[in-house]
């Protein structure tokens, strides 16, 4: 290393300074061996739209990321502004599994209720990736419902509100 290059941030500093980059919030469902599994993400983000891919980055120690990989099918809600419950719920590492019915033999893994979006998606591709896996899905179905988001900055869940201006032109 040379003397003018500076050393790599230590991991809880690393997560202070991408707390700075604010997101939204999603939980993804996932069925293995009968049980449906949930957890909170905000690594979620659009890779593609033809064809329609995502990717999220799970730890791969996360039951729900294990039930993602084995079963290759995953629902992503969207969170909205009212779920801030749900989403921390969702985050307890060893906590309830999701709530509700069993699961239909061969159904999608089912959404968050009232969420702002859902995305039925089949995982396309796992890539190791230091101490997390990306995990790039193939969107099936999606749909949108009005609502304000729920956004997650400094490690606090936030209202995010949108300027009443013009929408932004789709450039890219
Ligand atoms: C706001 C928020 C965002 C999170 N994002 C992720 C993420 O993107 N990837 C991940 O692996 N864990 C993430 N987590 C942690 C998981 O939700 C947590 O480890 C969860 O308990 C895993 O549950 P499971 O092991 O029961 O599946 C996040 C937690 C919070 C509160």
């Amino acid at each position: 290393m040379s003397a003018r290059q500076a050393a790599a941030p230590a991991p809880a500093d690393l997560r202070r300074v991408l707390g700075r980059f604010l997101t939204g919030v999603t939980v993804l469902t996932a069925v293995d061996d009968g049980d449906v599994h949930g957890m909170t993400a905000n690594s979620f983000t659009s890779v593609s739209l033809e064809p329609p891919l995502v990717l999220v980055c799970l730890d791969p120690g996360a039951r729900t990321a294990a039930a993602v990989e084995r079963s290759r099918r995953v629902t992503i809600s969207v969170l909205g502004a009212g779920h801030a419950a749900t989403a921390l719920r969702f985050a307890r590492r060893g906590g309830p599994r999701y709530p509700g019915p069993p699961p239909v033999p061969g159904a999608d893994p089912p959404a968050v209720p009232d969420a702002l979006a859902e995305l039925r998606c089949t995982v396309e591709e796992v890539v190791v990736a230091g101490d997390h896996h990306v995990v790039l899905c193939r969107v099936r179905s999606a749909k949108a419902r009005a609502g304000s988001p729920l956004g997650f900055f400094e490690g606090r869940f936030c209202d995010v509100v949108a300027r009443d201006t013009p929408p932004v032109p789709p450039w890219y």
